[in-house]
């Protein structure tokens, strides 16, 4: 390894922030600056998470210190809205800056605000932003100041529809995505929706057809893959495990295509592509949890003229930190791998 970089995490007390934590304790090529909370500034780490008992003493200060503190990477593990406010700041100190949150997905200011109800408060820097999809961005990646990480439900959307839009083998209008994911993808502020007894045994269904907010990124992004306007019908369930998606996609097909066909062109076009793992079997969330995979698999269904698409992926990992940890690789120039679980 020829260097370390200085890495600022904030949001460091929350699911993704701590996730992050860790891995970058174990990578050789980063060294952490200063970590940041809201309500537990001033409060250890390891307070906070008690399992961090040994591993480190930091203490994580106010989101403030930390913009004073940061120099050359800051990852935001925070809520859309707080990470807008501080990334003009962070860009000007010549910080490259890998947002966790939604702040900067969209291509718009007014697509923004039409799907998360708020103005935004830098929209110069919407155009300038990378989507950091690696698998399909990393040339882009790797210049960029600003990488906005995609959503955990349009990861796994994306990763499984791709292939198929790029080579028009699917009618973009008829694509039906059944999402699931564990209790985590909420984050760690208690709410009632995510109370263990409303969770446990449930399967909650909630924000169905075009009305969850992921619905504008993953149709913006689908969209270019088309190279027309793609709309989805998504739905969404809460499901009792922590960690985990599983999104299983309907579609028609353009052409009389076999399963074999299918998989052999999910294997060309994800070659090369080690967190992307195509299956022959079905996916499960089992498979997945706690790495950066992954898991994806297609099957046609015989004389329907359809497809079922499965893609599984741990939302905390390679739906938010661990391709958050990609990106920096890519851009800092380390081993795409370094620090990833696999
Ligand atoms: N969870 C997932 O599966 C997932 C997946 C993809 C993307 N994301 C996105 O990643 C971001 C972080 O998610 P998370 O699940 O880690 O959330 P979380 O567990 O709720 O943690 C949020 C963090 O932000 C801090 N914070 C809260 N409000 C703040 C404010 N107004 N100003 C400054 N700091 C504030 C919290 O500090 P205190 O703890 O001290 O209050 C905490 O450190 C969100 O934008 C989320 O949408 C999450």
């Amino acid at each position: 390894m020829k260097r370390q970089v200085s890495v600022t995490i904030f949001g460091a007390s929350g699911y993704t922030g701590a996730g992050l934590y860790s891995l970058c304790l174990r990578h050789p090529g980063v060294h952490i600056a200063a970590l940041s909370a809201d309500r537990h500034a001033g409060e250890r780490l390891s307070a906070v998470f008690p399992r961090m008992a040994g591993l480190t003493d930091r203490v994580m200060v106010s989101v403030e210190e930390a913009v004073e503190q940061a120099t050359e990477v800051a990852f935001l593990c925070l809520p859309h809205e707080a990470a807008m406010a501080v990334v003009p700041r962070l860009l000007d100190k010549g910080c490259r800056v890998f947002d966790l949150s939604a702040d900067f997905r969209m291509d718009t200011p007014d697509s923004y605000a039409a799907w998360y109800k708020v103005q935004h408060t830098a929209p110069e820097l919407l155009a300038a932003k990378v989507y950091g999809l690696p698998e399909f961005h990393r040339e882009r990646i790797r210049e960029a100041r600003l990488v906005a990480v995609p959503g955990c439900y349009p990861t796994s959307v994306q990763i499984g529809l791709a292939p198929l839009l790029k080579h028009r083998l699917i009618d973009p209008r008829t694509i039906i995505v059944d999402a699931k994911s564990g209790v985590s993808g909420a984050g760690r502020k208690l709410s009632q929706r995510t109370h263990y007894v409303e969770t446990n045994e449930n399967i909650a269904p909630y924000n169905v057809g075009r009305s969850h907010r992921h619905v504008g990124e993953i149709e913006q992004e689908l969209s270019k893959f088309a190279g027309e306007a793609v709309r989805v019908v998504f739905s969404p369930h809460l499901t009792p495990m922590n960690q985990g998606i599983l999104s299983t996609m309907y579609v028609d097909l353009t052409q009389p295509l076999g399963t074999s066909e299918l998989l052999d062109l999910f294997r060309s076009e994800y070659a090369g592509e080690r967190f992307v793992r195509v299956l022959p079997h079905l996916p499960e969330t089992a498979f997945v949890q706690n790495t950066n995979y992954a898991d994806v698999s297609v099957h046609v269904v015989p004389d329907t003229g359809r497809a079922i698409i499965l893609c599984a992926i741990d939302n905390l990992v390679k739906g938010a930190y661990g391709q958050a940890l990609q990106c920096m690789n890519i851009a800092c120039g380390f081993d795409e791998g370094c620090g990833l679980p696999v």
